[in-house]
């Protein structure tokens, strides 16, 4: 089933100007800006773009800066001199630099991971009451400290969305469109979420160290519809078919991987969000294929204890990068994902989505999702209005998320906004194909 209708993010940025409820230019601030997803994420904006917007990129080092404002004019193909870019120098670790970094802008992106336990930069932009804010995190206790931010955010007229990049982000919407295809009335059994990214996938070295960290962090699966984290990552093997159909361009440029269980959080908040009555799992691959088993020999072999120490998890990704980046070289930047959900009475559902380059991907979600969050304090601007006139179109105008700090499965919730947020998503600049169908049905129920 293929999510259609729903417009473009130009579109959106378009009526957000008309609109005249933010500046005539929205100024869209990437933390991490110049990294290697923050600046697929800038490139991303302005080429959806389809009336003025200031993306500053924002980051501590001058000389990281120069590339990537060449790499982003010449990948949105910005005109010499364009205004519609440039780059801020600020460290988010340091509270002066940060608030003098967010002062003015309508949106801030925070790529800049990793993300730790506290959301510093959210807590900022709450104060600074900027009305858009969006990051890349997946530590299960940030998502849990951001949340407790929500009443805040909501006073101070901030909407938030945390965990929006490819995964988590986009795959948690994906996962919310297939328990949308069980038949009426079936509850959700079993989610599993399987990835696969050939290499680093394009993405930083930083990526290296979180991977190493992530060894020892406990992976938030539910049991029996219970969340029962267990020190398990890197172990569980299981094969999964990155494609739905044998001619999908990802059956052969992917195919069949084996992932290993992975502490992304979607095990536990996608499952929450749908309540599920079974099991949830998240394993994830790499390529080449001998990573995966070094990566398991030494996990087995260490206890999960090293993995917990900074030191050991820095000075590992430091020894492993010069190998990476020579092995990076022949595999590419694949990125895919196939999300499997079984119904309560068997039915069983299947999405898969993959790109052709793992960082594009992730910055062009974050930058997809942000673009949709603009538009929601245009709908604030009209909720006066409607309140006034509740029969009236305006009231059809407003859009289900108020401010907050939402995740992306809860975005995801109206049908409307998930269909036209995947519309877009799922048709980036690279994608290679997606799907999402319904394989198998429950007896007596017929198919759609
Ligand atoms: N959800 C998903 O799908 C997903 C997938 C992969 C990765 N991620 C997240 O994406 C993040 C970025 O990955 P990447 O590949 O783009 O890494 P990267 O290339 O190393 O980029 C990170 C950028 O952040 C900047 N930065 C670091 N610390 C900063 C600070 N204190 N203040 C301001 N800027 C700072 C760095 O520039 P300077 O060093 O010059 O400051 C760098 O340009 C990762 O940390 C990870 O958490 C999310």
């Amino acid at each position: 089933v293929m999510p259609s209708g729903g417009w473009w993010a130009g579109t959106l940025l378009l009526s957000l100007l008309c609109s005249g409820t933010v500046a005539a230019r929205p100024k869209v601030l990437i933390l991490g800006g110049t990294g290697r997803i923050g600046s697929a994420c800038a490139t991303h904006i302005l080429r959806a773009r389809c009336a003025p917007i200031e993306v500053i990129i924002g980051g501590r080092s001058h000389r990281r800066a120069q590339a990537a404002l060449q790499e982003i004019a010449a990948d949105a193909r910005l005109d010499k001199g364009s205004s519609e870019l440039r780059f801020e120098q600020c460290d988010w670790t340091d509270p002066d630099s940060l608030s003098r970094a967010i002062a003015g802008v309508d949106a801030v992106i925070h790529t800049a991971g990793p993300f730790g336990e506290q959301p510093m930069v959210l807590r900022a932009c709450i104060d600074a009451k900027t009305p858009v804010y969006v990051d890349l995190s997946d530590p299960l206790p940030y998502i849990r400290a951001a949340k407790a931010m929500a009443a805040d955010a909501h006073a101070a007229g901030t909407c938030a969305l945390i965990c929006a990049g490819a995964f988590p982000g986009l795959s948690n919407v994906l996962a919310m469109e297939a328990a949308s295809l069980l038949p009426p009335g079936e509850a959700v059994g079993d989610i599993d979420f399987s990835y696969f990214t050939a290499g680093l996938g394009g993405s930083g070295k930083i990526n290296l160290y979180i991977t190493n960290e992530g060894f020892g962090t406990p992976v938030p699966t539910y049991r029996e519809g219970v969340l029962d984290p267990s020190l398990e990552a890197g172990d569980q093997p299981r094969k999964v078919d990155f494609f739905l159909d044998d001619d999908d361009p990802s059956a052969k440029l992917v195919g069949t991987r084996t992932v290993w269980s992975w502490p992304f959080p979607e095990a536990a908040t996608v499952a929450s969000e749908l309540s599920i009555a079974g099991s949830s799992s998240v394993g994830m691959g790499t390529a080449p294929e001998l990573w995966n088993w070094i990566m398991t020999l030494m996990v087995r072999s260490l206890p999960r204890t090293i993995w917990r120490s900074q030191l050991f998890c820095h000075s590992l990704a430091l020894f492993s990068l010069p190998l990476v980046s020579i092995t990076d070289r022949y595999v590419g930047e694949t990125h895919a994902m196939r999300i499997d959900l079984t119904g309560a009475k068997g039915s069983r559902i299947a999405a898969v989505q993959a790109h052709r380059s793992f960082r594009r991907i992730v910055g062009q979600s974050a930058a997809e999702f942000a673009l949709a969050m603009i538009r929601h304090p245009v709908s604030h601007g009209l909720e006066a209005a409607a309140a006034a006139n509740p029969a009236g179109a305006l009231a059809a105008e407003l859009l289900p998320i108020p401010p907050g700090v939402w995740t992306p499965e809860e975005l995801a919730r109206d049908p409307n906004e998930r269909r036209s947020l995947l519309a877009r998503m799922l048709r980036v600049e690279g994608t290679l194909n997606f799907g999402v169908r319904v394989l198998e049905y429950a007896p007596g129920t017929p198919p759609k």
